[in-house]
């Protein structure tokens, strides 16, 4: 085990794939529960299946994050089902077309908003309360690079990222005293279905290689290990970052 949380509850949203599912996975495998959250019941109780078929602990509880009483069940759910909640990761997170700003429609500006940033922020109205009343917790938000610089076509992303970075910069010196932690982490490219069609394009590697010092995306997995580490007690000195994963990307 590369982490020892045997004991540990651990809630994931958008744990249907990508950087989601693979943070889930090394919860399960570091001995921890998880909790795998997603709007597809059928894909996250398939997920759910195969990690308990491996031998681990894992349920699943829909919810979409933009419903807020979905929240709610799914946190007041998981409490009353494993009586804590050590680690929350709100990763659920949508991207649309990249556009020029004046030409992004209302919709797409909302919907980023929606769920990148508002439903970060419900979600952790619950998590906190569970974790005050514990007196520990960590929460990892998942940001990205475009919480932490500016990308032309990217704008309603990326005030939705940066959004991220603020409100856990805030919350992470606010329970700093109660034993929580609170971390955004901000992400470069990662081989998800995300970023699918700019990876499957060659023009579009072309684009990964040259934004980036390392000369490709990440895998799901290395930014799995990062969220994981960040949520253990290998981690404990640090809160209230906005931890770049991203090979160099942005320095
Ligand atoms: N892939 C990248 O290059 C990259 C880079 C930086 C940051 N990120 C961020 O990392 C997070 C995960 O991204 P990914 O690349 O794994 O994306 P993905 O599209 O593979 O996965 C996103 C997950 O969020 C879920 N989701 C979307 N809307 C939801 C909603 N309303 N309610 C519940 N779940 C919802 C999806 O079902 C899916 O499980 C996102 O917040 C994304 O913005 C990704």
């Amino acid at each position: 085990m590369k982490y020892d949380l045997t004991g540990k509850v651990a809630l994931v949203t958008g744990a249907s794939g990508g950087i989601g599912l693979a943070t889930a996975q090394l919860f399960a495998e570091s001995g921890a529960t998880v909790v795998l959250s997603a709007r597809r019941t059928d894909l996250i109780e398939a997920e759910a299946k195969r990690l308990t078929d491996a031998g681990h602990s894992a349920i699943a509880i829909a919810a979409d994050v933009t419903n807020a009483a979905q929240v709610e069940t799914l946190i007041s759910g998981t409490v009353e089902r494993f009586g804590r909640l050590d680690y929350a990761v709100n990763n659920a997170g949508v991207i649309a077309e990249a556009t020029a700003t004046h030409e992004l429609k209302h919709e797409d500006w909302d919907r980023q908003i929606a769920v990148n940033l508002t439903a970060v922020w419900v979600s952790m109205r619950y998590e906190l309360a569970q974790m005050v009343k514990q007196g520990s917790g960590s929460i990892v938000n998942l940001s990205s690079v475009s919480g932490l610089r500016g990308y032309a076509g990217l704008a309603g992303y990326s005030a939705s990222k940066h959004g991220v970075v603020g409100l856990s910069k805030s919350a992470g010196v606010e329970y700093a005293p109660q034993g929580i932690r609170v971390n955004a982490l901000c992400p470069g490219f990662v081989e998800t279905p995300m970023t699918a069609a700019l990876v499957n394009d060659p023009a579009g590697q072309d684009f990964i290689k040259a934004a980036n010092p390392m000369h490709r995306a990440a895998q799901a997995e290395q930014i799995a290990g990062t969220i994981v580490w960040l949520c253990s007690d290998e981690s404990s000195f640090v809160t209230a970052q906005a931890l770049a994963a991203d090979g160099g990307m942005t320095a």
